[in-house]
């Protein structure tokens, strides 16, 4: 039977590098996505780009017809389960046999967090459930992070001393593709139908030693200010981050300042055999993102 799998976020950090996985192997991949137009635009001919918006149930019957795969990211802007629910009961009527769920690491023990929720609601579906419990992802510091290492060259966070064990969202995207295509080897029975993975890169680094491998790597000094709570959320709202972003990104930190966010696993390794992106690398790779370019003066 094809495999026919559905990526939601398809325009986002992990999204947009399963589609693009896929799509290298030429296997059929439709991107969920609120702007077809312009996702087809970016993505290629070898995308299928289908109007999908997990606000809107208008949208599930068209995006989960024919269907067998689903990979699920929830958008950070949406933290309430009852509007994800929707799309969920949706996906399993018209079909769909497995739900990859990208998650975050702790979610089983965490009820405050939304993948908490979400994972129960998968499990009560009664199909396929793999859920991919992530640390936190290296591309927060080209995405949130980039405007003050690039124009202030500094690493802006309320972490303390503590550790992060980061991980490169090309690993987790390189992940779920692996999962999503995988085929039960009979000979050593059916692969179990729900099954988690804590995914972390393979050291925990301080924000002090994160800022040493930008200054290494971009030949310039980086600082690592670690900032109060009440002066970074002051910065970060004059900056236009929304009050909800700001207080996930103060529970993140706060996490990672009281020693919680330093699991180290070796499940990337032994899923993709190869040994997880560094820091070091991915710097390397999205150099680009932090170089100061001065404006050019006008006449
Ligand atoms: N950041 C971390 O360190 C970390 C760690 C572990 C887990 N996570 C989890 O990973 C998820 C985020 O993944 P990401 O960073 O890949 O996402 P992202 O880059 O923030 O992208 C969000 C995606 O959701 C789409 N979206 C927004 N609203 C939507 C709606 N109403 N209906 C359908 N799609 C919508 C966006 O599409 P548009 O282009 O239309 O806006 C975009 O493709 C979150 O659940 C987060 O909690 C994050």
């Amino acid at each position: 039977m094809v495999t026919n799998i559905l990526v939601t976020g398809a325009t986002g950090n992990v999204g947009q590098e399963v589609v693009r996985l896929l799509s290298l192997q030429e296997l059929p991949v439709t991107a969920a996505v609120r702007n077809p137009i312009e996702a087809a635009k970016s993505f290629g001919s070898n995308v299928r780009c289908i109007l999908f918006d997990f606000t809107n149930p208008d949208t599930f019957a068209d995006a989960f017809a024919g269907i067998n795969k689903l990979f699920l990211v929830r958008p950070p802007a949406i933290a309430n389960i009852h509007k994800i629910t929707p799309a969920l009961n949706a996906a399993k009527r018209a079909g769909v046999e497995e739900i990859v769920f990208l998650s975050i690491i702790g979610a089983d023990k965490n009820r405050i967090v939304p993948h908490y929720k979400i994972e129960r609601a998968i499990e009560q579906l009664n199909i396929s459930a793999i859920f991919l419990r992530c640390s936190f992802f290296m591309q927060n510091l080209n995405t949130t992070h980039r405007e003050d290492i690039r124009l202030r060259d500094r690493l802006f966070m309320p972490a303390g001393n503590g550790r992060t064990s980061f991980i490169d969202v090309r690993d987790i995207a390189a992940v779920a593709v692996k999962i999503l295509t995988e085929v039960p080897d009979k000979s050593k029975g059916e692969l179990s139908r729900n099954r988690a993975y804590d995914l972390t890169g393979t050291v925990a680094l301080t924000y002090y030693e994160v800022a040493s491998i930008f200054t290494t790597v971009l030949g310039r000094q980086i600082q690592y200010t670690n900032s109060s709570i009440p002066i970074f959320v002051w910065q970060m709202l004059r900056q236009g981050f929304s009050w909800q972003f700001v207080l996930v990104m103060v529970g993140i930190y706060t996490t990672a300042r009281y020693g919680l966010a330093d699991l180290v696993t070796s499940n990337v390794h032994q899923l993709l055999e190869h040994i997880p992106i560094s820091m070091q690398q991915y710097v390397e790779d999205y150099r680009q993102c932090w170089l100061c370019l001065q404006p050019i003066a006008v006449g």
